[in-house]
């Protein structure tokens, strides 16, 4: 069944803005300001990765420090290690996220080491976030294909969910990395990973790539997964995901839901605004269906 309502997990100034050219802090500053003012309360900010790999978020610290926070929103970043989280902290991320692969190809090309071996570095990290009372999400990339490896075994992906919720994560978010699922898919695969995990505890993460975002979070909210990443203006991608392009845009999420009247506590205006003032500063237009139609109105 659909649920009521739905959180929007906001990723435009994280995984938005970590394969387009890079940014004036400044300028990520007003986005992320303006999406505090649109009723989001998930905002990710930022990630504490290695530099020289991703050297587009490497201002996240400033970033995160020169925000106007609002409350009751909770601002998070990506921490793959000890290293990334203790930014995190000085940073005063509400939250932090680690990121792992259900296949073996992507996880050594975006983290440098197998799953088992992510698995491990994680531990310190939870083990400081606890300690720090830090709620910790866990993404799982490549739930349904892998650039490396073809397709993931949904029987994997539960594996590896079920180990990131079992070490302490609330959440685990299913990502399609490279945009190949399709709604079948994705069926069976919440089917597969809801025998083990309660819906509250899955989000799902779908990349645009092949154009199926929207009909696979169509599919997610009719079996009640309550949880929706998105990135305004659909920007988006993995530099270790060749190929695959943006995130399903926010404002076509918000269309979707508002439609099948299910809350989303956001407005649509002020994700759209925040859309264009974004892409205006990276010299493209919104890949949102929705917003183009706004504009055009
Ligand atoms: P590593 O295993 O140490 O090895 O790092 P490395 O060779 O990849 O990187 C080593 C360098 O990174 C060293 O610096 C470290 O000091 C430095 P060097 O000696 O070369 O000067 N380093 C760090 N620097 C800053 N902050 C840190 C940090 N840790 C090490 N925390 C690591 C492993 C994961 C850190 C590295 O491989 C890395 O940064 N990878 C980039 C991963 C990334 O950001 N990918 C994109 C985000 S994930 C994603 O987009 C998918 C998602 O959206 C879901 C989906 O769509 O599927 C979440
Ligand atoms: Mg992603």
């Amino acid at each position: 069944d659909f649920p009521e309502k739905v959180t929007l997990y906001e990723v435009g100034a994280r995984d938005g803005l970590q394969n387009e050219a890079p940014l004036p802090s400044q300028t990520k500053v007003d986005f992320i300001n303006l999406l505090s003012l649109s009723g989001l309360t998930h905002i990710e900010a930022g990630s504490f990765v290695s530099a020289k790999r991703v050297p587009q978020m490497a201002d996240s610290l400033n970033v995160m420090r020169a925000i106007s926070r609002k409350e009751g929103i909770t601002y998070s970043a990506l921490t793959p290690n000890i290293q990334g989280f203790e930014m995190a902290l000085s940073a005063q991320a509400d939250e932090v996220a680690i990121f792992g692969s259900a296949s073996e190809g992507f996880s050594q090309h975006n983290i440098n080491c197998s799953i088992d071996e992510s698995l491990k570095r994680f531990e310190p990290v939870m083990a400081l976030a606890q300690l720090h009372n830090i709620p910790v999400r866990g993404y799982l990339s490549c739930v349904i294909d892998c650039p490396y490896d073809g397709p993931t075994d949904a029987n994997q992906v539960m594996d590896v969910a079920r180990a990131l919720i079992d070490m302490g994560c609330y959440e685990v978010s299913l990502g399609d990395t490279i945009g190949t699922g399709t709604p079948i898919k994705v069926a069976r695969l919440i089917e597969t990973i809801n025998s083990h995990i309660p819906h509250h505890q899955i989000a799902v993460h779908f990349h645009n790539t092949w154009g199926q975002a929207l009909p696979n979070i169509y599919q997610a909210l009719s079996m009640g997964i309550g949880t929706i990443d998105a990135s305004v203006a659909g920007l988006g991608g993995c530099p270790y995901a060749p190929g695959a392009s943006g995130n399903v845009a926010t404002e076509d999420v918000i269309y979707l839901c508002q439609q099948l009247g299910i809350e989303t506590g956001v407005k649509l205006e002020k994700i759209a605004e925040a859309g264009w003032l974004i892409t205006e500063a990276l010299g493209i237009l919104p890949r949102s269906n929705v917003s183009l139609a706004m504009k055009a109105k």
